[in-house]
């Protein structure tokens, strides 16, 4: 279980979250949900020590993390897909999972080779001879997606994986993440396309100006009209 309590992050002086607690537990997917500014991109930054939290802590299956380096973080099974899509863009589809198959910590519960991610995104197979900067939007995402797997994670961080995907490849994304937690795979995903999140999600965080405004099931949050329109764009 990945636990976030009560954390304080800043950028230098700027303080931008205030107390943030949430909870991903085995087997989920979890959205944070949140207007551009919200907060999102921090809080992942937060998990993953890229920016520590200056207060509170971050639990991964009971062992505190909070301020680990990124790469200790990572080996105990912890993958971060950040919404910038890092891939190698001079590199070929099939040399960007090799090299992050290197990378990774090569063992977990699944194993993950390029047969299997294959199998999973069929895009990446026809494709894996082609430049990754050559790749549509889509395709870069999968592969995302494919290399952060190579590291045979447990949990996977998923920073707006549909931003700026036309609405057929979103459709296709969110019915490939939804197989990655059939895998067994444990799921954060942060969004501002409320309607393919709210597809995906278990539970749902939505979070404004770095607090926690709400957090429930799919079905309270659609219940709650208020908190949509006060922190959504619906
Ligand atoms: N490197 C940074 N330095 C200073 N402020 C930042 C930095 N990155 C983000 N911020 C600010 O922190 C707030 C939250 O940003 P972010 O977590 O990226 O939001 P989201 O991902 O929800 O769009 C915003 O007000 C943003 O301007
Ligand atoms: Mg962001």
């Amino acid at each position: 279980m990945l636990e976030v309590k009560d954390i304080h992050t800043y950028y230098g002086l700027s303080h931008i979250l205030f107390g943030v607690t949430l909870e991903v537990r085995k087997g989920e997917i979890v959205c944070v949900l949140g207007r551009n500014g919200a907060g999102k991109t921090t809080i992942m930054r937060s998990i993953m020590s890229f920016t520590p939290p200056s207060q509170g802590k971050v639990y991964f299956n009971g062992k505190d993390i909070t301020r680990l380096p990124v790469f200790k973080i990572a080996k105990m099974g912890l993958a971060f897909v950040p919404d910038n899509r890092r891939i190698f863009p001079d590199l070929t589809v099939e040399e960007n999972l090799d090299i992050a198959a290197h990378a990774g910590r090569g063992r977990g519960r699944s194993n993950w080779n390029k047969e299997k991610i294959y199998e999973l995104f069929p895009p990446l197979r026809e494709l894996d001879c082609r430049q990754g900067g050559f790749c549509s939007g889509g395709e870069q995402q999968m592969l995302a997606v494919a290399r952060a797997l190579m590291g045979n994670p447990d949990y996977l961080l998923l920073d707006e994986p549909l931003e700026g995907l036309a609405p057929l490849v979103v459709r296709e994304l969110v019915v490939q993440i939804e197989r990655l937690r059939k895998e067994g795979l444990s799921i954060l995903i942060t969004e501002q396309n409320v309607r393919a999140a709210l597809k995906l999600a278990n539970r749902v965080y939505v979070i404004d100006r770095g607090e926690v405004r709400f957090q429930g099931t799919v079905k309270e949050l659609e219940e709650n009209e208020e908190i949509s329109r006060k922190y959504l764009l619906v």
